[in-house]
C-alpha cells in the first residue's frame, strides 16, 4: 500500500463533518430511508437470528464514527467490539458523539488491507460504506470469512457501483434524460451550483481509495460467503440525487416525484437495465 495515499484517506475522514456529509447524501431525500429499511430490515433479521447466543462478539471494519453499527451491535445483545478505521479523527468522532459505554469497544486504528483476524472469534461482522476503501479486496474477504464462528453473520452496507464512483455506461444515458425533465431547483448541487447535466466526481477531488476496486467487491464476496438476504439498489437514485437531497421537501409535489423514482429505479435494476449503485446484505459462511 502507498503510504502518503494512506495518509491522506485518514487525513479526509478525519477533517470530515459526518453529519453534513450525511445531510447532503442521496439517502437524505424525504421518506428513502424508510423505504431502503422497509426493503429489506437487514438488523431485524440479525437480531432475531444471533438472538439465542450468548457471550457475542462484533468486529467492524474502516467503522468511522460507527453510526448505524454500533446500535446494531447493542440490539443483538453484543457484549464486545473490535473497531478498526484508518483515521484517528473518526475514532475521536465514535468516542466523543456515539459511545455510550453500554459495550466495551477498542477501537484500533490500522490498515484493514493488511489486517489479520483471529480465527472462529466473532458472532456478527458489520462492514458499512467501506469495503469500496478497500484494495486488498480478497484478503480482507478471506480474514472475515474465516473470523466468524460457524453461526456467525457478515453484514455488508456498501457502494459496489463503478470505481471511483464514475457511474457506468447505462446509468450516465438514463440520468441524464431524466435529469433533463428536473426543474432548476432540484439541479443544485450543494457546492451551490446548477448542474445542467448529471453531476459526475472528479476523481481527483475524492479520498484517493474511494470506489478502488468498487466493481468487484460483490463478485469477491460472492466467491467466499453464502448470501443469506440481499438487495441491490440505487442505480439512477444515486446518481440524481447525491449531493442534491437538501433540496427536496416533504411537499405533496416532491415526494409524489420521490415515489415515481423509487419505482422506476426498482423496474430498472430488476429488469438489468442499469447496474445498482449499492448492497445491503446478510452473508454466512
Ligand atoms: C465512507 S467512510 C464510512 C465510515 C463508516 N463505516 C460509516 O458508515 O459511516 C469510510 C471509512 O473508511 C476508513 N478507511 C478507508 N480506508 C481504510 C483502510 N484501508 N483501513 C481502515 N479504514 C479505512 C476511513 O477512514 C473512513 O472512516
Amino acid at each position: 500500500m502507498d503510504k502518503d495515499k494512506l495518509q491522506q484517506e485518514a487525513d479526509h475522514f478525519s477533517q470530515q463533518d459526518n453529519q453534513a456529509q450525511r445531510m447532503s447524501a442521496w439517502t437524505a431525500v424525504p421518506g428513502i430511508a424508510d423505504r431502503i429499511r422497509t426493503t429489506l430490515d437487514v438488523d431485524a433479521i440479525v437480531v432475531e437470528s444471533l438472538a439465542s447466543f450468548d457471550n457475542k462478539r462484533g468486529l467492524t471494519l474502516a467503522c468511522g464514527d460507527m453510526t448505524g453499527p454500533y446500535g446494531l451491535f447493542k440490539q443483538s445483545g453484543v457484549q464486545h467490539v473490535d473497531a478498526y478505521d484508518l483515521s484517528e479523527g473518526q475514532r475521536k468522532k465514535f468516542f466523543d458523539s456515539k459511545y455510550d459505554g453500554d459495550i466495551t469497544v477498542d477501537y484500533r486504528i490500522a490498515d484493514v488491507n493488511t489486517l489479520e483476524l483471529p480465527a472462529n472469534h466473532y458472532d456478527l461482522v458489520v462492514v458499512q460504506q467501506a469495503f469500496h476503501h478497500f484494495e486488498a479486496l480478497e484478503f480482507v474477504a478471506q480474514q472475515i470469512w474465516q473470523s466468524l464462528k460457524p453461526h456467525g453473520l457478515f453484514v455488508l452496507k456498501d457502494y459496489i457501483g463503478a470505481n471511483f464512483l464514475q457511474r457506468t455506461p447505462d446509468q450516465r444515458a438514463v440520468c441524464s434524460m431524466l435529469w433533463r425533465t428536473l426543474p432548476e431547483r432540484l439541479r443544485r448541487h450543494v457546492s451551490g451550483k446548477v448542474m445542467n447535466g448529471i453531476y459526475i466526481p472528479d476523481k481527483n477531488t475524492l479520498p484517493p481509495y474511494e470506489g478502488i476496486r468498487a466493481e468487484e467487491v460483490l463478485p469477491v464476496i460472492q466467491r467466499r460467503f453464502r448470501m443469506l438476504h440481499g438487495h441491490c439498489y440505487a442505480g439512477i437514485l444515486f446518481p440524481l440525487w447525491n449531493g442534491f437531497a437538501q433540496n427536496y421537501t416533504q411537499s405533496t409535489e416532491d415526494m409524489a416525484l420521490i415515489g415515481r423514482l423509487w419505482q422506476l429505479d426498482r423496474q430498472m435494476i430488476d429488469s438489468g437495465a442499469v447496474e445498482p449503485n449499492f448492497i445491503r446484505a446478510i452473508f454466512a459462511r
